[in-house]
């Protein structure tokens, strides 16, 4: 299978031009019909743009929140607790923006003006560079679990469009898929915001790996049928014990895989796991807009619509990181 990997653009990305830093970043609200980059100086839009979806995932949104910090140092520079505060509570669930900020913060202390925006450019580069290299070990680590032939289920986007390049599910998927391994994928459309239909589906359908979209509830039949050999999901934050948040409706994927005898794998980064937090409880999950579920209120009817779900470690066959692959007991050993 010829993959054309060329063909995705760069999620998210810090230049400079004769002015100072830029932040150029991939509208995904947009996606699929249209392909928009759009460009902004101002450290509070790229807050909008994480809020509003327009820059998602979780280390895409690490290096956003350490762009938008080199955005602040050049065009603003006043009061920096405060700004990093606002831009690590953009959203709550992925562990990859306060660390990202964090970097960040630690990078432009005791330093300040042009040497300060020098630093803190030269920082979101490197982790640009290191995004694309540790998913590309992720790829490589998770390619190994994967038998020829697979038919892989994902949920949500953990693509190349979550991260600056590549992805970390999806990571996998290329890799596997470039050693001849892959036969299909299927993506779960993932409501009520349509990562998996609006951005999964056309992400592999640009490299050239055959995909088929599926509406979530159909999961269960897809694999009763004998038609999923692996699931790989990606993840936004995992506590010690490998519990995983990630996309809400993971979690049911995760136990219809265990009923199925299907391994479940969750593709992430160290940036992902948040060595503080003993299990999943203390996640905290975001809450997002009536209106996603429902865009026409109706007269009586309240919503509920958390972001995302907490995936129990039991229901983990490996945590596949740049580092290798772990079971949830390993990955806690190794911590
Ligand atoms: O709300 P989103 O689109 O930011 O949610 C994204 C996910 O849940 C991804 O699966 C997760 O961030 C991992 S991305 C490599």
């Amino acid at each position: 299978m010829e993959l054309h990997l060329d063909r995705l653009p760069r999620s998210v990305e810090l230049v400079r031009d004769g002015e100072g830093p830029l932040f150029r970043y991939v509208d995904e609200r947009l996606l699929p019909h249209e392909v928009s980059i759009s460009e902004t100086r101002d450290w509070q839009s790229v807050i909008e743009a994480i809020k509003c979806l327009a820059v998602r995932g979780a280390p895409a949104i690490g290096i956003a929140g350490a762009a938008a910090m080199a955005l602040w140092s050049a065009y603003d520079g006043k009061d920096v607790e405060q700004a990093a505060a606002e831009i690590a509570s953009a959203r709550p669930t992925a562990v990859n923006l306060r660390w990202g900020v964090n970097r960040a913060l630690e990078k432009s202390s005791g330093i300040e003006g042009d040497a300060q925006t020098e630093m803190l450019y030269t920082l979101v580069k490197l982790m640009e560079a290191e995004d694309e290299e540790t998913n590309r070990a992720i790829g490589r680590n998770g390619s190994a679990l994967i038998d020829p032939g697979s038919r892989i289920l994902t949920h949500c986007n953990a693509g190349s469009l979550a991260t600056c390049y590549f992805g970390t599910a999806l990571g996998v998927v290329y890799s596997a898929a470039a050693e001849g391994k892959v036969e299909r994928v299927y993506a779960d459309e993932t409501r009520p915001v349509g990562q998996g239909a609006r951005l999964t589906a056309w992400e592999l359908a640009q490299v050239g790996i055959p995909v088929t979209l599926i509406c979530d509830n159909m999961a269960a039949s897809l694999m009763a049928a004998g038609n999923v050999d692996a699931v790989i999901v990606g993840a936004d934050r995992i506590a010690r014990n490998g519990d995983a948040a990630n996309k809400i409706g993971t979690y049911g994927v995760a136990i219809l895989a265990k009923e199925h005898g299907i391994p479940f794998y969750v593709a992430a980064p160290f940036s992902t796991v948040d060595a503080q937090l003993a299990d999943g409880s203390g996640i905290v999950i975001e809450q997002r807009p009536a209106q996603e579920v429902l865009p026409e209120p109706i007269d009586g009817v309240d919503v509920w619509n958390p972001a995302f779900d907490v995936t129990p470690a039991r229901y983990i066959t490996k945590i596949v990181t740049e580092k290798g692959a772990f079971s949830p007991e390993e990955l806690e050993a190794r911590l």
